[in-house]
């Protein structure tokens, strides 16, 4: 695997991604995504909307604000508990953020720990300044919101909001009448969020404005351990790794779903969500072995929740966090009702009487960060073809379809091919440099499939296409053409079935 500095250069090489205003010198945390960059993006959040509210009956989107009450941010315990603790330099005044520091530097769990036992441990181990070597200050606790002003002047200040999340819970009531939801239910939103992060770091991995794609998922906590859906789900593969397991210092270990439930490590629904989450990135090509399920130990665990798991990807710099899922149960919906005195329970007819549902899992994911795993798991460098050939399925990759007439003469024929497609997929179109140049282009970019006009175009009424990943031809009929690229995209046929193999691949 490259590592991250790497996946950074290539990214900026080829139009992924930039880092933001550059011109002027950048800004730590902050990235732009380029023209194949934005493509890549808003596939990974189109599939995730599908899979996770158009695919199912049991789930409805919304999309909030930004900017928001600032008494969202008091009721959810944001403005009194979502920080980090930092170290100051004395002498050079640089500022780490300390869990991370004393992780990278002892190689021991530190996030959680208090600031007065961080200072112990400064003192201890004697860690320093890692610009100056100066000595650290206190540790000090900092807000991780951005602040804002609203209106002219300065009188009303409130925050970016750090998660989507809240903005499901303050537009609970709403949402559950419009779309008649009946427990259990979810409900979905992706935005923008801000976290004014103390040391940004590894790329798109810790930036300062990323977006989430979030739901809450509500059951009923009378019905806690009862997951219809499970059973599909009960011969899965996990990685596990418990809270017990990490204070013995085990590795992770595979586990089916089933054999999970059985040790009662979760609860059902729990479970049941962080199988549906590494389903949904092993459906899009992620290793499995680069996957696994980790549980918060008691130290880590964040103010509002009961238990969470984090889905952990191998990342070159280690595993660390992909997307986290907590049981909320009924913090949220508590908190706003006592903050802004409104009713947000529900009413259960079978018992007669009023109660607020539970969020038994809040799967939690950074686009960033799986536009991040999703490069990772694509990357390859062909020693053969002596090129980068970017792996992505063809669902996610920005562009799907590359069109060449094989020489300048076939240009107007070719192109009207192009005009067509260009209608249904999302392709273009090339007719410089040599056909090996434009492939080895086309790789490097994640395109799946080219297309060659050539001479025999106009006699066959066929065209070639050849395979990114094994770099075999088939010759496909230009009338079957659209339905057989609609099924490989889709990964609904495999490529060999596509038509006549011409091309055996290197
Ligand atoms: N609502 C719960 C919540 O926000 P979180 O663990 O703080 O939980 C959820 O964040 C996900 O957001 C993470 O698993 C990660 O994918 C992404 N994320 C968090 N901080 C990030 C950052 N600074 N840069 C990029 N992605 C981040």
């Amino acid at each position: 695997m490259i590592s991250i500095q790497e996946m950074a250069v290539f990214c900026k090489r080829k139009g992924f991604v930039y880092p933001n205003s550059e011109i002027y010198g950048g800004l730590a945390g902050f990235y732009d995504y380029g023209p194949l960059g934005v493509e890549l993006k808003s596939n990974i959040k189109r599939e995730w909307w599908k899979r996770h509210v158009h695919e199912r009956d049991d789930i409805v989107g919304i999309d909030g604000c930004i900017i928001t009450n600032a008494k969202v941010w008091e009721a959810s315990g944001h403005v009194s508990s979502f920080q980090d603790i930092f170290l100051e330099c004395k002498k050079c005044h640089e500022r780490v953020r300390a869990d991370e520091y004393i992780e990278e530097k002892l190689k021991i769990k530190a996030e959680g720990i208090k600031p007065e036992d961080i200072d112990v441990i400064v003192k201890e181990n004697n860690l320093r300044c890692p610009k100056c070597k100066g000595e650290f200050g206190n540790a000090k606790p900092f807000n991780l919101m951005f602040k804002t002003f609203v209106g002219p002047g300065e009188d009303y200040t409130t925050y970016l909001r750090p998660e989507t999340a809240q903005l499901i819970f303050v537009d609970f009531k709403d949402v559950v009448e419009n779309a008649r939801l009946k427990l259990p239910f979810g409900i979905a939103q992706i935005g923008r969020v801000f976290r004014n992060e103390i040391s940004p770091r590894n790329f798109l991995f810790r930036c300062r404005e990323f977006e989430q794609m979030e739901i809450e998922y509500f059951v009923d906590p009378h019905e806690k351990d009862n997951c219809p859906y499970l059973k599909e789900f009960e011969n899965y593969k996990l990685k596990v790794l418990t809270d017990d397991m990490q204070k013995k210092n085990l590795e992770e270990k595979e586990m089916l779903v089933k054999e999970i439930i059985k040790k009662e490590l979760l609860n059902p629904w729990h479970i049941y969500w962080l199988a549906f989450e590494h389903k949904f990135f092993v459906d899009l090509g992620v290793n499995p072995e680069k996957l696994r399920i980790r549980q918060h130990t008691k130290e880590e665990l964040a103010h509002y929740s009961k238990d969470c798991w984090d889905l952990e990807y191998r990342f070159p710099f280690g595993w660390k966090e992909l997307q986290g899922i907590a049981d909320r149960e009924d913090f949220d919906l508590r908190q706003h009702i006592k903050y802004s005195k409104k009713d947000l329970s529900l009413y259960d007819e079978k018992r007669k009487k009023k109660f607020v549902p539970h969020v038994i899992a809040e799967p939690s994911l950074g686009v960033d960060r799986a536009f991040l795993v999703f490069m990772f798991e694509a990357y390859n460098y062909d020693k053969k073809r002596e090129n980068i050939v970017l792996k992505l399925h063809p669902k996610l990759a920005p562009i799907k379809l590359g069109i060449f007439p094989l020489v300048n003469k076939l240009e107007e024929e070719a192109c009207k091919l192009y005009k067509k497609l260009r209608t249904r997929f999302v392709c273009y179109f090339d007719k410089s440099g040599s056909i090996g140049r434009r492939y080895a282009r086309a790789d490097e970019s994640g395109v799946p499939y080219c297309i060659t006009i050539d001479f025999d175009t106009a006699k066959d009424k066929s065209v070639t296409i050849r395979d990114r990943d094994t770099t075999k031809q088939v010759r496909v009929k230009l009338e079957e053409l659209e339905n057989v690229l609609e099924k490989l995209i889709n990964k609904e046929m495999e490529f060999e079935k596509a038509g006549k193999i011409v091309y055996e691949g290197e």
